[in-house]
Parts: C-alpha cells; structure tokens; sequence
C-alpha cells in the first residue's frame, strides 16, 4: 500500500509535543490511516496543508461525497473534542459524523470551500465574522459532563512554578502569579461559566457555502465566555504591519460588539495569554515570546 505524506515538520512537533508516546504513534500513523479508512469505507486522498498536532486529511467516501478524517493521539483530549462537537451537534461547528475515540479518529462533514478566516483581507470584516461564529456556538456547561475548566488548564501554571522555582524561567514568577489571580477573579466575578470552545482562531474558522462561516476543532473546557475570544485576538499579529494596534482594534471592536465590559476582557485575556506562553515553553516552542508579548500589551491597555 501506498506510503501517506508525513511531514518532518509535523513529525518533529508532535515529538516535542508528546515525547515517546508520539514516537510510537508516528510510528503506527500509516498503519492506523489505511486501517480506518477501510473500516469507515473511505478513499484518502492526502493530508491538509495546515497540520499541526493531528493527522487531518481530505477523504472521500464510495459515492464521492467529501469528508475530513482527523487522527490524533488516543486519550483525554481526543475524547473532550468527541463529546464537544456531539453537542454542538453540527450547529455553528462543523458536524462529527463518526467517531473512534479508542482509536483516536473522527470524520467530519467537509466545509467547502473550507476558507479560513486567516485569509480575509479587511480586519473589521474578520472580527465581524469572528463573533458571529462566539455567538453561535455559546451552550450551556453540561453539569454532569466531564469536561475540563479553564481551572484545570491553570494548573499549567503551578506546573511553571515547579519547573521554575528559583524564578529561572522565560516568564517571570510574578507575572505567572498575577495571571493565576486574574483567571480567577475572572472565573468569581464576570459571566457565569459555559462550555467554551477552547481555541477559536482563524484556522478554527472556516467558510461554508451553504452555511456561512462556521467553527472546527473545539478543545471544549468551561469557563467564562470572555477567555473564549483570546485565542482569536493573539492570533495572526506579528506578520502585520503594526501588530500592537492591530491588537488594540480587535480588543476594542471585539468589547463592543459582543458587549463584553473591557476590564474584565483584558484581564482574562492577561491571564489567558500568560497559560499559552507557559504550554508554549513547556511544548518547546520556539514562538513563546511572541505570546508574552501580546500578555504584556494587553496588560498595558488595562
Ligand atoms: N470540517 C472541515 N472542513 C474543511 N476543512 C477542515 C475541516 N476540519 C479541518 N479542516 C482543515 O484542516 C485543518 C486542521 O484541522 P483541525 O481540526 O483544526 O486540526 P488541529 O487540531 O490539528 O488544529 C483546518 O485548519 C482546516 O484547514
Ligand atoms: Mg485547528
């Protein structure tokens, strides 16, 4: 059979991601496509050009009908984006068709054209079409669900403090501290906690024909709705001309059009930064500072 196409960049992120047991992924990646392929009566037809930490190809099915298969590595987070897209239930997020938890597979109904919101010129016209996909896709946190809160993620950053206790880190200790107490007191005093999609960025932002712009990829955590906008807001900065106020723009439209009180926006999205600057240095990557320039700036607009 023949070999799929598995970038080396993609190889490397995964391992530095996930050490050896994404090795021995990697490892089975071929074996595992072919053999669910087969099972869900799928035609792969090659990988999207985008990848990142899942295996996401383009298939078909026998009568030609298009589908996204996503392969990722079995387990907790694999599951959480299983149960989110179930209950968003294909309304304002892409549909799941079949899942394999076990496995670590999904199908999704194909977006098409799929355009990502990244490739949209006029940054008004982005941010519009950006909160109508957060006003879609607000639910309710299920209360007997097992999803995470953004109070588990924060242990990221109890994490940093014991990589780091000598105050060596990338980030300092202090900052880390002022974050943790804003993600609290964002968490005790704003809007009641909801079932957020967890990463809505440009990427996780396709077009439909038929159905408009719609959300892919829910990491699905509770919390309040205004940590649900900070992943779009640092996202696509530094290739602008002048990322600060590109930043600012989008913190202001953003407050306004979803009428989200600014103070409460910028402290979550201090606190919310400063945990992915901290997976970021824990991931190895290489961009972290990139992200705790944008903590910093949001700190400075407070
Ligand atoms: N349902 C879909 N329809 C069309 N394209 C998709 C769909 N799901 C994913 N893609 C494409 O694959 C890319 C990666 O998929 P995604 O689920 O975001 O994976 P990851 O979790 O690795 O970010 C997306 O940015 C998009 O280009
Ligand atoms: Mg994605």
């Amino acid at each position: 059979m023949k070999k799929m196409d598995i970038p080396i960049s993609f190889e490397e992120k995964i391992i530095n991601c996930f050490g050896e047991p994404g090795k021995e992924w990697l490892q089975s990646l071929d074996e595992k496509v072919h053999s669910i392929a087969d099972n869900w009566g799928l035609k792969v037809e090659g990988p999207v050009s985008n990848l990142s930490y899942n295996y996401v190809l383009n298939v078909i099915d026998g009568n030609n009908i298009p589908y996204i298969l996503k392969i990722g590595l079995p387990g907790f987070d694999f599951e959480n984006e299983i149960r989110t897209l179930q209950l968003y239930d294909g309304k304002g997020c892409a549909r799941l068709v079949i899942a394999d938890a076990e496995q670590g597979a999904l199908l999704l109904e194909k977006l098409q054209p799929g355009t990502m919101l990244s490739t949209e010129p006029d940054e008004r016209v982005v941010i519009e079409n950006f909160c109508h996909v957060w006003k879609q896709i607000r639910r309710p946190l299920p209360k007997d669900g097992d999803f995470p809160t953004v109070l588990h993620w924060a242990k990221a950053f109890s994490r940093y403090h014991s990589n780091y206790p000598e105050n060596d880190g990338p980030i300092p200790n202090e900052w880390v501290k002022m974050a943790v107490d804003y993600l609290h007191e964002i968490q005790q005093t704003s809007l009641e906690s909801e079932l957020l999609h967890g990463d809505l960025h440009h990427e996780n932002i396709l077009y439909s024909a038929e159905q408009g712009w719609l959300a892919i990829d829910p990491k699905g955590v509770g919390g309040s709705p205004y940590f649900d906008v900070v992943s779009f807001m640092i996202n696509h900065l530094f290739t602008k001309p002048d990322p600060k106020a590109l930043l600012k723009l989008r913190v202001d439209l953003i407050s306004e059009t979803l009428q989200l009180e600014r103070e409460q926006l910028l402290k979550a999205a201090v606190s919310m930064t400063t945990l992915y600057a901290c997976w970021s240095v824990e991931d190895k990557d290489p961009d972290w500072d990139k992200t705790f320039q944008c903590a910093k700036w949001f700190h400075e607009f407070l």
